[in-house]
């Protein structure tokens, strides 16, 4: 794993006074295919990745909670029967969500001194709220002395990013966080929430590509979008869309029905990516993900001008196998399928192009698929 933990533990000890006790780490993720059908009980492939956030903490004698943001140099200080939204959100409320959860299914807690850092990019989607949510419920729980399953755990950061980050997200991003394996992708049936792990096949990068155009999903019509899927299901008399055929979203209104046809067509173009993995069959996963975006661009409009020129760059860069857009949407990142040995050209060709037709510096990472949260002594 990639964060500065060293680091982490001494910024934990000249903000506290004394050693931490536990660092927990956990991953960012991008999602290779498979976009706005979690919280439609569809399926997801995503892959956790080689960013991370870590928590050093140590559990106290009493009740307080003093948390120290390293990056924002920011610091944090309340009572955990009080544990109550921050008015000025931000990371914050993370932790705050994070205990709320926790305290809320009746579990014990010490309260705890903890220091936060991380290298997930912020705003671009990649999940860096789940990698930080894992991370607080890894450390939280360790100093505490519970032993949680991974996917509980992910199950309480869900609810916590509902309750204290106003995002209705599905459970893809803190699965990932949790569940990811090195050298794979994790496949996730949202619906039965049984998991597989996908090796990803040798020869293939996984290169994320940062528009640079920044978002959080709390200010986007993401929560619009899973209330139109919604109403799609209500329409057609179903519990979730994950049922839906082609031919009953027909008689949908316009709008839901561009809506429903991403999702369905999606959850199918999952089960072929995750053959097509395994196989190393690198053709149909180029057309998989040229479909996927296409659907997210034209029925589901969650993309925007400078992903969609991203995406374009991409399909003529060196080595390209397959380029979407990745995670919530409206902004952010593309993710890429690229020839392995051609991976820094690839990235460095989209990047230059980029920036030649917008002026924005976007920014590639080539990533490797690695763990989910890990908790280890200081
Ligand atoms: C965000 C959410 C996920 C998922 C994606 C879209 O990342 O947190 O639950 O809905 O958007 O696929």
């Amino acid at each position: 794993m990639p964060a500065d933990t060293a680091n982490l533990a001494r910024a934990f000890a000249a903000q506290h006074g004394y050693e931490p006790r536990f660092i927990a780490e956990a991953p960012g993720r991008v999602n290779l295919i498979g976009e706005h059908t979690d919280y439609n009980d569809g399926f997801v492939l995503p892959v956790a990745i080689d960013r991370t956030v870590a928590v050093a903490v140590a559990p106290r004698e009493d009740t307080r909670v003093r948390a120290h943001s390293v990056d924002h140099d920011q610091r944090d200080d309340f009572s955990l029967d009080n544990a109550r939204r921050h008015p000025m959100g931000g990371w914050r409320n993370y932790v705050r969500g994070v205990l709320w959860a926790l305290l809320d299914s009746q579990l014990h807690l010490s309260g705890v001194d903890l220091s936060i850092s991380g290298d997930v990019p912020q705003g671009a989607g990649l999940s860096s709220s789940a990698a930080l949510e894992l991370a607080l419920a890894g450390a939280i729980c360790a100093a505490s002395g519970i032993e949680l399953p991974a996917r509980d755990m992910a199950l309480l950061c869900q609810r916590a990013e509902h309750m204290y980050a106003g995002v209705q997200c599905g459970i893809m991003d803190q699965f990932a966080a949790a569940l990811g394996r090195e050298g794979r992708a994790l496949f996730i049936d949202c619906q039965s929430l049984e998991t597989e792990d996908v090796p990803l096949p040798n020869g293939v990068a996984i290169v994320v590509i940062d528009s640079k155009v920044p978002r959080e999903l709390a200010g986007t019509p993401y929560n619009r979008r899973r209330d139109e899927c919604a109403e799609a299901a209500r329409a057609l008399g179903l519990a979730s869309l994950r049922s839906a055929t082609e031919s009953q979203i027909e008689s949908l209104p316009d709008a839901l029905r561009r809506r429903a046809r991403h999702v369905v067509s999606e959850n199918a173009r999952v089960l072929a990516a995750k053959a097509a993995l395994r196989d190393g069959d690198f053709g149909t996963l180029g057309r998989l993900f040229a479909e996927s975006h296409a659907s997210l661009r034209d029925g589901f409009e969650a993309s925007t001008p400078e992903i969609d020129l991203l995406v374009e760059l991409a399909n003529a860069a060196p080595g390209a196998i397959g380029a979407r857009l990745t995670g919530g949407g409206f902004g952010g990142c593309t993710v890429n399928l690229v020839e392995a040995s051609e991976a820094q050209r690839f990235g460095d060709a989209v990047v230059s192009q980029y920036r030649e037709r917008t002026g924005l510096d976007g920014e590639a990472h080539v990533c490797r698929a690695v763990d989910g949260m890990q908790v280890r002594d200081a």
